[in-house]
């Protein structure tokens, strides 16, 4: 029966009743304020996985002080509602203490694809991140789990640990889902003022704008990297970073590119008043239609 749950040790009664059943599970690991991305992340856990458990646990191994943990969107009830709705099988609301127990001393510190990008600006934020995706998959074994493209720098950080630490997970990733105003869904989204949502959308356009230039023949890395740095600067948006790189290794994309570029993706970082916005594409793949 779909539910939800609070302590692990009902988690692991469930996990252990499917495992004695022969079902796999599926895990969708989310921070909560669910939209319709994690959904679809739901829906690709229940095309492979027998039974799909959505963990909801804002992670504050992630958040440096004075960031938005505080902040960040925060609607349990509904989420439950949707993620069962979604056909998720459990809900597994993770209080502080059921993830990290008191004596916990150990971080993942992911190097490689973990380097550059975000860990330019905040430094904390992939230890975080793998501390709890790595204690998430030790406590629930799940068989799959689903990752967005969204976040795009962290399903290859996952990709990695996942290989590194043997944990046997087959990772998944999701396409990004975009409202119809082509914004990047983001639980952070729900922040954003009326005027600042307005604003934001120059983050998506500045991926068109420099997808587009390349499509009409630009070459230069440099070029179509200013080009977008110039949209979200004209649009009042602090740039964290807009760069070119390998889909692959996440490592900087030629100078001068060939024309037959399909392994490179722009990824971008921008502050709309406080609120961070991230976003990516492929290159040769344009953002908005
Ligand atoms: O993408 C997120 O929501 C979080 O970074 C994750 C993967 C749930 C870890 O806290």
């Amino acid at each position: 029966m779909a539910s939800s749950v609070y302590e692990l040790e009902n988690l692991l009664e469930r996990r252990a009743a499917w495992s004695r059943l022969g079902l796999t599970v599926g895990l969708v690991p989310t921070m909560g304020a669910l939209h319709a991305g994690h959904l679809s992340l739901i829906g690709k856990a229940k095309a492979v996985a027998d039974r799909v458990v959505v963990s909801i646990y804002i992670n504050p191994k992630q958040f440096a002080p004075g960031e938005d943990q505080e902040s960040y969107p925060r609607d349990a009830e509904n989420d439950c509602a949707q993620a069962l709705a979604a056909g998720a099988d459990l809900v597994w609301l993770c209080p502080p203490d059921s993830i990290y127990p008191k004596d916990w001393a150990t971080s993942v510190i992911p190097s490689g694809v973990g380097l550059g990008l975000e860990s330019n600006h905040r430094p904390h934020f992939f230890t975080g991140v793998a501390t709890v995706v790595a204690r998430l998959f030790a406590l629930l074994k799940p068989q799959f789990a689903v990752f967005g493209e969204k976040d795009f720098q962290q399903l290859k950080v996952v990709e990695q640990l996942n290989r590194d630490l043997c944990f046997g997970v087959t990772i998944i990733a999701a396409p990004l889902v975009r409202g119809v105003d082509c914004l990047a869904l983001s639980s952070r989204n729900r922040n954003l003022s009326s005027e600042q949502r307005e604003r934001a959308l120059a983050v998506p356009r500045s991926l068109q704008v420099a997808c587009s230039a390349y499509a009409e023949g630009e070459r230069s890395t440099q070029v179509l990297c200013q080009l977008g740095r110039s949209v979200l600067s004209d649009s009042g948006i602090a740039v964290d970073y807009f760069e070119l790189v390998k889909s692959s290794d996440l490592q900087p994309a030629p100078r001068e590119l060939s024309g037959d570029d399909t392994d490179l993706r722009l990824m971008v970082a921008a502050l709309c008043g406080t609120v961070r916005l991230i976003d990516n594409c492929a290159l040769d793949t344009p953002p908005c239609p």
